[in-house]
């Protein structure tokens, strides 16, 4: 979407994949000041999404407009938004094209204005836009008006719209004129499979994905404690490389050192980061990855930093570690075999690793494990790093 907005894909933190339903004004404000504390917000976390469950299932009789529940939200949306605002952060609201939302609260289908405007007013920054309750009327109709309402009541106050409608009705087609994002699949879960499935669907159509609007297989289960500390990594290094938005869903609160340290990444993030905005496509061993036992490895080119080749190697076998062997001229990175390349190791600090003739071997990568690598080449060895 031509919005100027999310010409990046957005990072931040929301409330759904920790909380769900369970949500208050405390939950949200806390997290909101660990982004702060951690430092999460000068790596570029910004935006604070308060997803479901924030506002009553029926309406106001007299005016129409939704009621933020006043037990959970007891000081007002407003006053939320200009806590996180204070903070040098954005905030963020849930709503569904729909009657009601997902888990009941009253949707926005029919009262696209009202609501709209009221987000303007508290000066929302973001939108998730759900598909629950929907009438059976066709997305892209029920998106649009969304969309519209939000330029009509933005004025210059444009707001990031992220659309959820799990990748149905062939989103990819006109998710980018609707949308800043699209989800491009159903929920993502607490376990390594659901990461596996999410990922694999998000690949379906990587080139509509760009500045403006990104393919988006849902949120980071870093920090949650269904996967192990290797799968996390691999979690949040497939979303880098392939400019997933990255939002966070643990309780910051109380990360651990380790998840903190994966999503802290400096480098896995100025590659999801870069300018381009290149979605990495899968470009060795690439089939089905439903019973896969191999080394499959998902790479692009990024603008930023002079240019380079970022690839993220991933082992799907379940108990064997595997070797890899990276090779420069079959990825496109060279003309010939003779030619040299630099590697540097996006999981430690991106220190550069060496030069390399013709290929890298990586010997061993554990299960479920990654490497991911920035590689510069040239024609001759004495012209690298
Ligand atoms: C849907 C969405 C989730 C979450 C819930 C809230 O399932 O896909 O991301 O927003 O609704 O009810």
């Amino acid at each position: 979407l031509n919005n100027n907005l999310g010409l990046t894909p957005p990072m931040g933190w929301n409330t759904w994949n920790r909380y769900g339903c369970d949500i208050n004004e405390t939950v949200v404000m806390t997290n909101a000041e660990m982004l702060g504390i951690l430092g999460l917000d000068k790596l570029g976390y910004r935006y604070v999404n308060v997803d479901d469950c924030w506002n009553l299932a029926t309406r106001d009789s007299m005016s129409n407009r939704t009621i933020v529940d006043p037990e959970r939200f007891p000081s007002g949306m407003k006053a939320l938004s200009d806590f996180v605002h204070d903070r040098g952060l954005k905030f963020g609201i849930y709503s569904s094209a729909g009657t009601l939302t997902c888990e009941g609260r009253a949707g926005s289908l029919g009262y696209e204005d009202l609501d709209a405007q009221d987000y303007v007013s508290w000066g929302v920054d973001y939108l998730k836009y759900d598909n629950c309750f929907n009438e059976g009327i066709p997305s892209f109709e029920r998106y649009q008006t969304m969309k519209k309402a939000l330029e009509k009541a933005a004025h210059n106050h444009t707001i990031f719209y992220s659309i959820c409608n799990w990748g149905l009705e062939e989103v990819w087609q006109w998710g980018n004129e609707t949308g800043n994002s699209w989800r491009t699949a159903g929920d993502i879960f607490n376990s390594w499979e659901s990461v596996k499935y999410n990922f694999e669907v998000n690949q379906l159509h990587p080139d509509v994905a760009g500045p403006g609007g990104w393919n988006d297989p849902d949120m980071l289960e870093v920090g949650n404690g269904g996967l192990s500390h290797t799968e996390e990594r691999t979690h949040f290094a497939l979303w880098a490389v392939v400019k997933a938005p990255l939002i966070l869903g643990c309780n910051l609160n109380t990360i651990s050192n380790r998840s903190l340290s994966i999503i802290s990444n400096k480098e896995l993030i100025k590659l999801n980061q870069d300018s381009k905005g290149d979605q990495a496509v899968c470009v060795h061993n690439c089939h089905s990855l439903k019973d896969s036992e191999d080394v499959q490895v998902f790479g692009g080119w990024n603008k930023d930093n002079g240019g380079y080749y970022g690839l993220v190697a991933v082992n799907w076998n379940d108990l064997e570690s595997k070797p890899i062997s990276i090779d420069f001229k079959s990825l496109g990175l060279t003309k010939s075999s003779e030619e040299y390349c630099s590697v540097y190791d996006l999981w430690n600090k991106g220190v550069h690793i060496g030069n390399y003739q013709g290929k890298y071997l990586i010997p061993n990568i554990d299960p479920h494990d990654n490497v991911a690598l920035k590689i510069k080449c040239k024609r001759k060895a004495s012209s690298l790093e």
